[in-house]
């Protein structure tokens, strides 16, 4: 029943800082099975109808609207088109943002944020890396302009509860992508990405080839909140990344090391909630042109899917999985709940981000200062009515959050680019002033002169 639509309609972000968009995906082997009776119908580029449920005979046509709503033959160009292209400008201005899809297992999260798990081509990649070049892209048409882009990189996966650092390659065996692309930094190209222990490093000119180690001995990453609000994640290794390539070598040694398992209902499955942060500075050499320097945070999350566990036949390790996803999906779900629930006059909300490690460790994107992007992914099949209507429900219930967003602009980074410009032109001057002077045969003078420092 889903059929495309025609036409794009309002683009996200135009009334609200939180945006939530649909996709449908095909249906699969197993649902085609058990009746192939779809139960969705995207009535618009913004509007998807599901359809009453024959074995509760239950006759009300429920009507959703949404920022945009994608039926299942959407390629995955015109997914990152319609929706987390509009995230980019947003984060290159100096707003955070988060990215997120959410959704029972099996309904398209990881194929829609990363791709499929065939191998990812510029046709078939998801939002992620999509995302990720046009970041990188943007950046390099900047530095024309005189501004100057960084990015730092996290890439973690919340399992069971506890945060693990996806770019830590301790005891796990897998190749040393990072350490193989630092060892290459003594050709001319330029550096993909080295890694750093140290929270706030910096752009490195000579990069290490060893890896950091992210946390200390017997403490693992931990969440923490600066004074000024911020949610920080302490004891994960920290990349510093000069550009698309460096970073897809990186996501495609991290994903490899994130929990899948093979499930009825997926043979794939995300055990593992996976958050890849970006951290973007851009410094402005010229502020003259009313841009200033800013700098932001934007989080990529793929959740893992709710589930039943009669359907996905889990027993063990998984089962157990299984039980700690949907108890983090329902903690977000009740933040969600008191993020769009008017408090009785005169109460302040109680939000309860401290009830799973997930609405921790996004509390400063889902209801703080960020634009934040949900990507519902839903099935079309009758076998999943329940959770299809779940997903709908959940995902009307996002669009209500009201959140402020501020711009993340940095006075103290402006002038101190100025003061490096400055020191910049000052060391050309000298160097000429010098040169001058040698080929005047004053060069016993001039190496009297004292030195300007390369820093400021
Ligand atoms: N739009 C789509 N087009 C084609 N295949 C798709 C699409 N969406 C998902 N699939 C396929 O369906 C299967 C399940 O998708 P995926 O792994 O993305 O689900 P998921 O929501 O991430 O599930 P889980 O919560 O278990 O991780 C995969 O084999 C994937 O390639
Ligand atoms: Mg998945």
């Amino acid at each position: 029943m889903a059929s495309p639509a025609s036409g794009a309609g309002a683009a996200p972000f135009s009334d609200s800082s939180v945006a939530v968009c649909v996709r449908v995906r095909p249906m699969n082997d197993r649902e085609r099975a058990a009746g192939g009776v779809e139960v969705v119908s995207v009535t618009g580029p913004q509007t998807i109808a599901m359809a009453d449920d024959p074995s509760t005979k239950q006759e009300d046509t429920r009507d959703f609207a949404f920022d945009q709503v994608f039926p299942l033959v959407t390629g995955q160009k015109e997914v990152y088109d319609r929706s987390a292209e509009h995230v980019v400008d947003r984060v290159l201005d100096g707003f955070n943002a988060c990215v997120f899809a959410y959704g029972q297992t099996g309904s398209g999260k990881t194929y829609s944020m990363m791709g499929p798990e065939s191998g990812l081509t510029p046709d078939n990649e998801g939002i992620i890396p999509r995302m990720c070049r046009d970041i990188f892209g943007r950046l390099g048409d900047m530095a024309a302009k005189k501004c100057v882009g960084t990015v730092e990189a996290t890439y973690i996966e919340i399992y069971n509860e506890s945060i693990r650092d996806l770019w830590d390659r301790d005891n796990d065996g897998l190749p040393d992508t990072i350490g193989a692309v630092a060892a290459k930094s003594t050709s001319a190209k330029p550096v993909a990405a080295t890694l750093s222990s140290k929270p706030s490093a910096k752009s490195v000119d000579t990069p290490k080839p060893a890896p950091a180690k992210a946390a200390s001995a017997g403490t693992g990453p931990r969440v923490r909140q600066s004074p000024s609000g911020e949610i920080m994640v302490d004891g994960v290794s920290r990349a510093v990344v000069h550009n698309f390539e460096g970073l897809a070598k990186l996501l495609a040694e991290g994903t490899t090391r994130r929990t899948v398992a093979k499930t009825k209902m997926n043979a794939v499955s995300s055990r593992s909630h996976s958050i890849l942060t970006l951290y973007i500075t851009i410094s402005d050499e010229d502020d003259s042109d009313g841009n200033e320097s800013r700098r932001a945070k934007l989080h990529l999350v793929d959740l893992a899917g709710s589930e039943r566990a009669d359907s996905t036949g889990a027993t063990g390790a998984t089962l157990k999985e299984g039980a700690e996803i949907n108890q983090s999906l329902s903690a977000l779900g009740n933040v969600i709940n008191a993020l769009t629930t008017v408090p009785a006059s005169g109460a302040k909300p109680f939000i309860p981000y401290r009830d799973s490690t997930l609405t921790r460790v996004l509390q400063d994107s889902i209801g703080g200062n960020a634009f934040t992007m949900m990507l519902c992914c839903v099935s079309p099949a009758l076998v999943n009515y329940s959770e299809i209507l779940a997903s709908l429900r959940f995902a009307a219930r996002a669009k209500a959050i009201k959140t402020k967003v501020t711009r993340n602009v940095d006075p103290a980074l402006a002038k101190l680019n100025a003061m490096v410009a400055e020191n910049k032109a000052l060391r050309e001057l000298t160097a000429k002033l010098v040169g001058v002077c040698t080929t005047k045969g004053l060069a016993a003078e001039v190496a009297k002169l004292p030195e300007i420092p390369a820093t400021v």
